[in-house]
């Protein structure tokens, strides 16, 4: 996710295009780069890290009235000078910033340098200026066209052309991306949040829509390039809550984000029905007698997630370890040792230490991480990145999410290379792994019942997760979803364990919640639900739709939408988020940023 903005009006253009790439720094802020159109000429400057580095960078003063301006959250190529937004065309007639993914553009680069290209950067983003320059026959509007129609992906294009000064065109596909009407300028962005300053009068695009923008006018094309008439509002929200989309926390818009950030996630993996993730070449799966997974936290319930699924599907000896743990066990791992670290910040102490020791120790190390170029990404033999997008609030949800999609994903991937699965369970398999951002959106669309559910439940002060295999990976990461953001002390328990202590604790004042999605052991923790019921808890029960034999037991019941048993831990942990959320608003707890917690713990 990235964040572009354009100007043309009477104002400096520097100014207006850094002021704004600020706001939407949330979006991305590993490399920024502002293209300012004057005298028929492009000044372009771009810096990898802060806005700040890119305005220190620029210097003085730039005239021209009209540019564009990119501040990047890494997704293809690292986040540096080369990689950063926005891209020249060859011939220098054009700027363009791209927020989203261009998922042909391999074959675009490939067809481009056929044509004797010369790419300057590794990003799929910079297809879009060399297509312009091919196309550009002194029109700029139907070179915009031509070239929108080669590209297939996600796509919020604005683009300036030396030729045309008071001129930009924006395109919106799939990605976010509004026009600001002004006084005698006007502006396009992700969100409003880049130009609330100066109007707050917008014009929405429609996927397929293209707007040509100068000072004094907007016009929009639908997708087949007639006029059409756009959809104008005003917003009445302020910049805070723009910036959270509207939402009252970062938590919950990264909640309602992860349909998006898995189809992001998944989507580009999947080729002719079969799960195909870069970076994995030259890992050959047939050599690993054994994997280890090694993280922290949320991304280390993740690894329990892989494991139960890695396990079941390769039958290789998989475990999840803390690696913290495991950095100083003088672990016994050798060559031919999978090491699989998880992370979204790709900045963990302990994770990077842990990794540190396995390669020490001759294992090959595998990362799934959200942050392209991180450190856990830059010490890894093979990368997977989880494309969910910069996570803001302290407490993870999508980064999760996506977390466990790509550990599903690698678990079929390795699975039928080991002969394990046959081709038609691999595509069983994907096409169900691809059906995931719908389910998650069908966990989501339960949130006005959680919301009222924890109005119920907010009070209670040690809350006991149960369940059993996947279920009891889902129980750790909803417990550390609650106690991080509301700090209630919860307690995740594997259900057979209570009857070897834990359940001497249960007594009248107590809610115990229970996952109940693993088919299998649905017997088993109806019993384990019996027990504590007979000793007075309160039962809030997570089932998959249809298993209605636990309403004779629990005081509640949360059903979410059923999808292959191997991966209901993904769809079944999005109530308990919003639990987690909910409850945390109810006591009124600093949700985003909890108290003693940091989004990346860089220290031991
Ligand atoms: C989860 O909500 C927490 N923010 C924390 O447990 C986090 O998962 C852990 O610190 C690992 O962070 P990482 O994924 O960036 O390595």
């Amino acid at each position: 996710m990235c964040g572009i903005i354009g100007y043309t009006g009477k104002k400096n253009a520097r100014k207006v295009l850094i002021d704004g790439l600020r706001k939407l720094e949330y979006r991305g802020y590993d490399s920024a780069g502002v293209s300012i159109l004057h005298d028929g000429a492009i000044t372009t400057v771009k810096s990898s890290g802060r806005i700040d580095a890119l305005e220190e960078k620029i210097g003085g003063e730039v005239p021209g009235v009209t540019g564009v301006g990119h501040t990047r959250w890494a997704t293809h190529g690292a986040p540096n000078d080369r990689n950063a937004h926005p891209h020249i065309s060859g011939d220098g007639r054009f700027a363009i910033v791209h927020n989203g993914i261009i998922e042909n553009y391999e074959s675009l680069r490939a067809e481009l340098s056929a044509g004797g290209v010369c790419f300057k950067s590794d990003t799929d983003s910079e297809v879009v200026a060399c297509l312009l320059e091919q196309y550009y026959d002194g029109d700029f509007k139907s070179a915009v066209y031509k070239t929108v129609g080669r590209l297939e992906g996600s796509f919020a294009l604005g683009i300036v052309c030396a030729d045309c000064p008071d001129r930009l065109f924006a395109v919106k596909n799939m990605s976010p991306l509004i026009v600001g009407v002004g006084e005698g300028e006007n502006y396009f962005a992700s969100d409003v949040t880049a130009f609330i300053a100066h109007t707050r009068d917008i014009i929405s695009l429609r996927d397929g829509d293209v707007a040509e923008i100068t000072s004094g006018s907007v016009t929009v094309y639908g997708p087949d390039g007639e006029e059409v008439e756009p959809a104008r509002s005003v917003v009445t929200w302020d910049v805070e809550a723009a910036e959270k989309g509207g939402f009252d926390h970062f938590m919950l818009k990264e909640i309602m984000e992860q349909p998006r950030a898995l189809e992001a996630t998944i989507k580009p993996r999947v080729k002719n029905g079969k799960i195909a993730p870069e970076g994995l070449d030259e890992l050959d799966i047939s050599k690993v007698s054994r994997i280890v997974i090694v993280a922290c936290g949320s991304a280390y319930h993740a690894g329990v997630v892989g494991k139960y699924v890695i396990e079941r599907l390769c039958r290789i000896p998989t475990t999840a370890e803390l690696a913290s743990e495991f950095r100083y066990s003088d672990p016994i791992i050798d060559e031919n040792v999978l090491v699989i670290a998880i992370s979204q910040s790709g900045e963990t102490a302990d994770t990077l230490a842990a990794m540190r020791e396995a390669k020490s120790k001759g294992a090959r190390v595998m990362s799934i991480v959200n942050v392209v170029g991180s450190s856990v990404a830059n010490l890894s033999d093979n990368v997977l990145y989880t494309w969910a997008g910069p996570e803001i609030a302290v407490a993870t949800t999508k980064g999760y999410t996506t977390q466990v999609a790509m550990l599903y994903m690698f678990a079929v991937w390795a699975a039928v290379r080991l002969g394990k699965i046959t081709e038609a369970r691999e595509r069983e398999l994907t096409q169900t792994i691809m059906t995931l951002p719908e389910r998650v959106q069908r966990s989501i669309d339960l949130n006005p019942k959680i919301e009222e559910m924890s109005k119920k439940y907010h009070t209670y002060k040690t809350p006991f997760f149960i369940g059993r295999n996947f279920d009891y990976a889902s129980c750790l990461e909803a417990s550390l979803k609650l106690k991080e953001i509301s700090y209630i002390h919860s307690e995740a328990y594997a259900a057979g364990e209570l009857k070897h202590g834990t359940i001497a604790l249960i007594s009248p004042d107590e809610l115990v919640i229970a996952y109940c999605c693993h088919e299998a052991l649905y017997d088993k923790m109806m019993s384990n639900v019996k027990e504590v019921k007979a000793r007075g808890a309160r039962v809030l029960a997570v089932v998959k739709e249809g298993c209605e034999r636990i309403m004779s037991e629990a005081d509640d019941v949360i059903y979410v939408a059923e999808t292959d048993p191997l991966f209901m831990a993904l769809t079944q942990i999005v109530p308990m988020q919003l639990f987690a959320y909910y409850v945390a608003k109810e006591n009124g707890c600093d949700i985003d940023k909890p108290k003693n917690l940091a989004k990346s713990v860089t220290v031991e």
